[in-house]
């Protein structure tokens, strides 16, 4: 998770964001792939921020102290009751001086947000894009709090000005939607991706708790399942970043107590693997076996390799040697079995490829078009459906890399 330090190069902001920010660390680079099969002219829907300048005497605000802010385009037809709320990611912020860096780019202020951002994938409105929830009522969370949504600390840094109020936004916002019709939601989705599907594992039941109990309400993290585990050098950093994060963001207390009070330190709780077995809502977890984001910073982050044997290989997997493939393998395979209490659900889902992909759900080609990557013939949007209305069971995990035709592979 040591990739936020290149988050913060953004630091003009376009009015028009798209809506995989998390990208934007990567320089652009998926950009290229993101629209080939898909009209883009006709795909673009542009929608406007709302900032939340009443959230801020509640002390749920930025990093900078700035008011937190979402994108919401209204349902229709018989979305009208539909919710579907969207987590935006970006990394983390770890110590006060990457925070204070990112509290200046729109992952940390509302001041750097562009005015509207574009809907594609499971946000977009058209129903050949979006099959199950173009009508639904479609929400983008803004993400500038640097903690998956889970900080408050009372006290302001004196000289950095930098608060830690992850959670309070969390909470503003979903007052917020309520009040904007969410409290007679009949159906919901609570999803995003990357550390918004950390958020999703980390507030899918208070999410629940918050719709009216007849409502049906499930959550789908999108390349959120971020596992702890040793590196090839046989360190773990990711373990004392996290622990580091909680620490200075405040966010154990809001960790589900199930999980804090039986985990030493408690902000391992931080992790989705230790959460799953306390989740009582509905879960789909969508999210590759060979993420690209957990190959270059949990199995081989640069202080593990120090002789860069694994530079070509992290770059584009198609150049890693069948060692490589090999311990790669070996990480997946630990993934898939942290994954057990999801696969032993009954209500559980998973779409779990093969694909070197990090976000799959927000982003149109991977999300679903002619060129999407498929398991068992389904794209992502379709599983999702089959997953949400109960059409099929959806546990579909695939064969090692490279026996995937269907993935893209080129982040
Ligand atoms: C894209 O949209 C334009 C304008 O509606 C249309 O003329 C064109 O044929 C479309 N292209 C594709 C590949 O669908
Ligand atoms: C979006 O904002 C612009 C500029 O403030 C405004 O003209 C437009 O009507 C807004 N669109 C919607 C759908 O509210
Ligand atoms: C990855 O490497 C292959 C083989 O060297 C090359 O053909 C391909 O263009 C590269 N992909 C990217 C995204 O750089």
């Amino acid at each position: 998770m040591a990739f936020i330090l290149i988050l913060i190069f953004i630091t003009v902001a376009p009015r028009t964001i798209y809506a995989n920010t998390q990208f934007q660390y990567h320089g652009g680079s998926v950009a290229k792939k993101v629209l080939p099969d898909v009209n883009s002219t006709n795909a673009m829907l542009l929608v406007n921020i709302t900032v939340l300048n009443n959230a801020v005497f509640k002390g749920a605000v930025c990093l900078d102290g700035s008011p937190p802010a979402y994108h919401l385009h209204r349902g229709f037809g018989s979305g009208a009751n539909r919710w579907l709320v969207h987590m935006e990611g970006g990394g983390w912020c770890y110590d006060m001086l990457s925070c204070s860096g990112r509290a200046a780019s729109p992952l940390g202020s509302s001041l750097y947000m562009g005015d509207t951002i574009a809907f594609t994938g499971i946000l977009s409105d058209v129903r050949s894009q979006n099959p199950d929830f173009y009508s639904w009522n479609r929400v983008m969370v803004r993400y500038c709090d640097g903690s998956s949504f889970t900080g408050d600390v009372e006290e302001v840094d004196p000289i950095t000005k930098v608060h830690f109020r992850g959670q309070r936004i969390w909470q503003a916002v979903m007052e917020d939607l309520l009040a904007k019709g969410m409290y007679k939601a009949r159906q919901a989705l609570l999803t995003g991706c990357s550390a918004g599907g950390v958020t999703t594992f980390i507030h899918c039941d208070r999410f629940n708790d918050l719709l009216p109990g007849s409502a049906k309400v499930k959550c789908m993290p999108d390349a959120g399942f971020f596992i702890d585990s040793n590196d090839i050098s046989g360190g773990n950093q990711q373990r004392f970043l996290v622990d580091q994060m909680v620490t200075l963001h405040g966010s154990s207390k809001h960790l589900p107590v199930a999980c804090t009070s039986e985990m030493i330190p408690s902000s391992l709780c931080f992790f989705p693997q230790y959460l799953l077995q306390w989740i009582r809502t509905p879960l789909l977890v969508v999210n590759s076996a060979y993420d690209p984001l957990q190959i270059r910073f949990i199995l081989v982050p640069a202080a593990a390799d120090p002789n860069n044997y694994w530079r070509n290989c992290k770059m584009n997997i198609t150049r890693c040697a069948p060692w490589q493939l090999r311990v790669m393998e070996e990480f997946t395979d630990y993934m898939i079995s942290a994954l057990t209490p999801v696969s032993n659900s009954r209500t559980g889902g998973l779409f779990i490829n093969s694909c070197y992909a990090h976000c799959q759900t927000n982003v149109q080609a991977l999300w679903h078009s002619p060129s999407s990557p498929r398991l068992y013939s389904k794209t992502i949007a379709e599983a999702a459906g089959d997953w949400y209305f109960g059409r099929s069971v959806v546990k579909y995990i695939d064969c090692p890399y490279p026996c995937d035709s269907t993935c893209n592979n080129s982040f």
